[in-house]
């Protein structure tokens, strides 16, 4: 499942987290990448011990905790502190999987990443190229999204950043354990999560939503990982 969640951050947000980092040092995005990974990416990164990097990882957490959506989709048991990365000149991530588990520097805690989150820092007509096409089972999808938008894909995907050929593609970038291990339980329990708040306000007080929440609550207790 890939899907869009508009405005997890302000436009507002977004211009002081831009001016923060532009004011920064970035470093070789080869750092984080693992073997098969360091031979295709071509980006920059902040540090993850970086202090701007865990001041603005927090805002990133802080707009994901507001979002209903993201919860709904993602069902987050563990949130790898958000990254940020920088495209220009060319710069780009050739086809790779993400690293399955990864370990935080700050703490040593392990997460196995099920989901992958991409949040665009820079408005779309700012830059040329910096698509993030990702394959899954439906076919080939290619995102670039307004400022304080993200997407959520799933993180078994192939993926990759296409050149940015002009300006500069600054994101957060990050990855999500899920309590629901597998996208297509995820996505089902999303279908349904939205499906009963559809129908609060389309039939509201009726006794349906009752029986449909229950059966969702009952798959979640019986899927969920803890
Ligand atoms: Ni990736």
């Amino acid at each position: 499942m890939l899907i869009t969640i508009p405005d997890v951050l302000s436009a507002a947000e977004v211009a002081q987290m831009r001016a923060k980092l532009d004011a920064t040092n970035w470093v070789d995005g080869k750092v984080t990448a693992g073997y098969q990974a360091q031979r295709v990416k071509e980006n920059e990164q902040l540090p993850e011990t970086s202090p701007l990097a865990q001041e603005l990882g927090d805002l990133v957490l802080k707009g994901l905790a507001r979002s209903p959506m993201f919860m709904s989709a993602a069902l987050p048991l563990r949130v790898f502190p958000p990254m940020f990365n920088r495209y220009r000149g060319g710069g780009k991530f050739g086809t790779h999987v993400d690293t399955a588990i990864r370990q935080q520097v700050t703490t040593g805690q392990r997460i196995r990443t099920d989901i992958s989150a991409t949040l665009f820092l820079t408005p779309p007509e700012d830059y040329d190229g910096g698509e993030l096409v990702v394959e899954d089972t439906y076919g080939t999808h290619s995102v670039k999204l307004p400022i304080g938008h993200m997407v959520l894909y799933p993180a078994t995907s192939l993926h990759r950043v296409e050149p940015v050929t002009r300006g500069a593609r600054v994101s957060s970038f990050f990855w999500i354990q899920s309590m629901i291990r597998t996208d297509a339980d995820r996505a089902m329990l999303f279908e349904l999560d939205q499906t009963i708040q559809r129908l609060a306000v389309e039939l509201p007080g009726s006794p349906l939503g009752v029986n449909l929440t229950g059966v969702y609550h009952n798959l979640l207790r019986r899927w969920a990982e803890m």
